[in-house]
């Protein structure tokens, strides 16, 4: 079978005990030894250098293959130059093929000036025709990973922050039967709907939880306690998705 761990919205640089939470989720992951580990975007909770660089230390210490695309909280030029070791300016998409799967990253984040965020995501055309000319090229089974989730999760304040005309992603999707899942994060939370006739699963959060309205918790439940997901592909390409609370 084959073992992806999925980890999500790290945030390091939001609260001390930020970087701890990380830590017991990369020591749970490196006792799995997963077959490949992704990462899908809030790296960084301001996205400065030396939030990069304890996102490096503490994550960067799994063997990998580790994957990562930016988030909403990520600053694209710094996030570049500490995961792939040059800036860009570009929309940073990116494939890899590990194990007989292909995993297609694409970057949903909106650029804002220094200092300030926006919160929705957003995919060029630019990405769109790229996701759908390397889902042409290969029928290796795949993943699309990105930060935004392109459906609303029952959540209204943080549904109104998912990836915006999220038709156009599914439209591709749709046209490519060999993608197994849609894999996000974003909203914090261990859930699962569908996207395109397929799974869409959200990772859940390291950093915090993002609580159902009727909970009773605070808006961001920090002391929730972090949450990854492990997705297992079966010979016949059946996705098992296991939550883990530590
Ligand atoms: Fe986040
Ligand atoms: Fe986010």
């Amino acid at each position: 079978m084959f073992t992806i761990a999925h980890l999500t919205d790290p945030h390091f640089g939001n609260r001390l005990e930020v970087a701890d939470r990380n830590r017991r989720v990369v020591e749970a992951v490196a006792e799995l030894a997963p077959d490949v580990v992704i990462v899908t975007g809030d790296v960084a909770d301001h996205g400065t250098a030396e939030e990069y660089a304890e996102a490096r230390e503490v994550i960067g210490m799994l063997p990998g293959p580790l994957l990562w695309c930016p988030g909403n909280h990520d600053v694209r030029e710094a996030f570049s130059t500490a995961i792939f070791g040059a800036p860009a300016t570009e929309p940073l998409d990116v494939v890899y093929d590990v194990g007989g799967f292909r995993f297609l990253l694409l970057d949903s984040l909106v650029p804002a000036q220094d200092g300030q965020r926006i919160d929705h995501g957003e995919l060029s055309e630019a990405s769109l025709a790229w996701l759908d000319a390397e889902l042409t090229e290969s029928s290796l089974p795949s993943f699309v990973c990105l930060h935004h989730p392109p459906a609303v999760m029952g959540i209204d304040w943080i549904d109104e922050i998912g990836l915006r005309d999220p038709e156009r992603l599914e439209g591709i999707v749709a046209q490519h039967p060999q993608v197994l899942a849609t894999l996000v994060g974003h909203f914090h939370t261990t859930a699962a709907t569908t996207f395109a006739g397929r799974p869409l699963l959200v990772g859940g959060g390291v950093s915090s939880t993002v609580p159902l309205p009727g909970e009773g918790r605070p808006r961001i439940w920090n002391d929730a306690p972090p949450s990854f997901a492990v997705h297992l592909v079966t010979d016949d390409l059946r996705v098992i998705t296991h939550w883990r609370s530590l």
